[in-house]
């Protein structure tokens, strides 16, 4: 059972707000990260004394000592979601409580303090409400929130800190890609996570470890990278910072297991649920690189994508590797079966169609 918390939040508004007509031009046309909101949640947490002075101030640079200890050893977590301006005028996220799950999961694999779930979704909650005419209307926008836990003792011996700070910080965004598919390239030399390492918890060590890899993948041309098994080099993974799907010519969505190497992506469980509530058969199984290429050259494998938080639903025209290329349909024009998924999971996140699973957090 989750920790129940007593904690309020003090409410700091900013003394300097952004001007309303600046704020509509950053929020137009915002590009990914680029641009952030002007509160933040920050809470403390010291130990003995568990979480304290809970607020929702002005976002400001943090003053760390430089022995802090995320700077040396990276105790680090964090988390994406994303709040939507709804149908009904209202803004809400997309299955808060799942995150704040994962949140805690991952503290406990980094031997973090555990920041009760109650107390994630009211900071999250919080933040958005402070500011909420952040939040962009477009289609295919909405604001990017980032919760995020560091270690904040000043020592420099390797233990788990004894104090942290947990901050949200949010960001109107539009898509994580342009339009059109993308393309991934397949990295056979660098390995994403190791069984017993720390590939399911969303920690910032997994992502510094695959930017060499996505380095790469960017002087090959491609968008992203996706990785294989640390051990043969052989079966699927992730990508650098989403889950992978693919569709077969049998009306099977496919895509790996949950061994513990890779991120339980909260958009992947609910693609899973609506493909089978839309008579997909769906498979969680161990898939072979090579036979993924064969098939996608004779046309087994129809169509691939990209899901997760930032990159929702994003369809791959083609894999590369140093063997050469699987093209899914012309490798241009996403699949039917990935826009209708596309479609009917931005529906209920907007709330366009009924939430029939309780999924819509209403925030305001
Ligand atoms: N895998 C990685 C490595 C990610 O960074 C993400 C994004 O958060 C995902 C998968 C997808 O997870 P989610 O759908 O919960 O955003
Ligand atoms: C997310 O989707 O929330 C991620 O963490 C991935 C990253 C590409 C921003």
């Amino acid at each position: 059972m989750a920790p129940v918390t007593d904690l309020s939040f003090a409410i700091e508004p900013t003394t300097n707000p952004t001007p309303a007509d600046h704020r509509a031009d950053l929020i137009a046309k915002p590009v990914f990260g680029r641009v952030f909101t002007d509160h933040m949640a920050i809470v403390k947490y010291k130990e003995g004394k568990g979480w304290h002075d809970a607020k929702v101030t002005a976002r400001k640079p943090l003053t760390l000592d430089p022995a802090t200890a995320v700077l040396h050893y990276a105790q680090e977590i964090f988390e994406g979601m994303k709040a939507y301006c709804t149908e009904n005028g209202g803004v809400a996220s997309f299955r808060p409580e799942a995150n704040a799950r994962r949140f805690r999961a991952s503290a406990e694999r980094m031997a973090m303090a555990e920041v009760p779930e109650d107390l994630f979704i009211k900071a999250v909650d919080s933040l958005v409400a402070i500011d909420r005419d952040w939040v962009p209307s477009g289609e295919g926008q909405s604001l990017y929130i980032r919760p995020f836990m560091i270690a904040s003792e000043v020592f420099l011996g390797v233990k788990p800190s004894s104090e942290y700070l947990f901050i949200v910080i949010a960001s109107p965004v539009g898509a994580y890609f342009g339009s059109g598919c993308v393309s991934v390239w397949v990295s056979d030399d660098y390995s994403r996570a190791a069984p017993g390492g720390t590939g399911a918890a969303k920690c910032g060590g997994n992502y510094a470890a695959s930017l060499v890899a996505q380095r790469e993948s960017k002087h090959h041309g491609c968008d992203q990278v996706l990785f294989l098994d640390s051990r043969e080099q052989r079966f699927i993974e992730e990508m650098g910072g989403m889950n992978v799907m693919f569709l077969r010519d049998d009306n099977t969505l496919v895509t790996p297991p949950l061994t513990g190497t890779i991120l339980p992506g909260i958009t992947r469980d609910a693609i899973l649920q609506l493909a089978k509530e839309r008579g997909l058969r769906v498979e969680e199984t161990p898939i072979d690189i090579n036979e993924l290429f064969e098939g996608a050259a004779n046309g087994r494998y129809r169509e691939a994508f990209a899901c997760g938080t930032a990159a929702v639903i994003s369809p791959i025209g083609s894999l590369k590797r140093a063997e050469g290329e699987a093209v899914f349909g012309d490798g241009k024009t996403p699949g039917e079966v990935t826009l209708m998924l596309k479609k009917t999971l931005t529906d209920i996140q907007t709330g366009r169609s009924n939430d029939e699973h309780g999924w819509v957090h209403r925030i305001v």
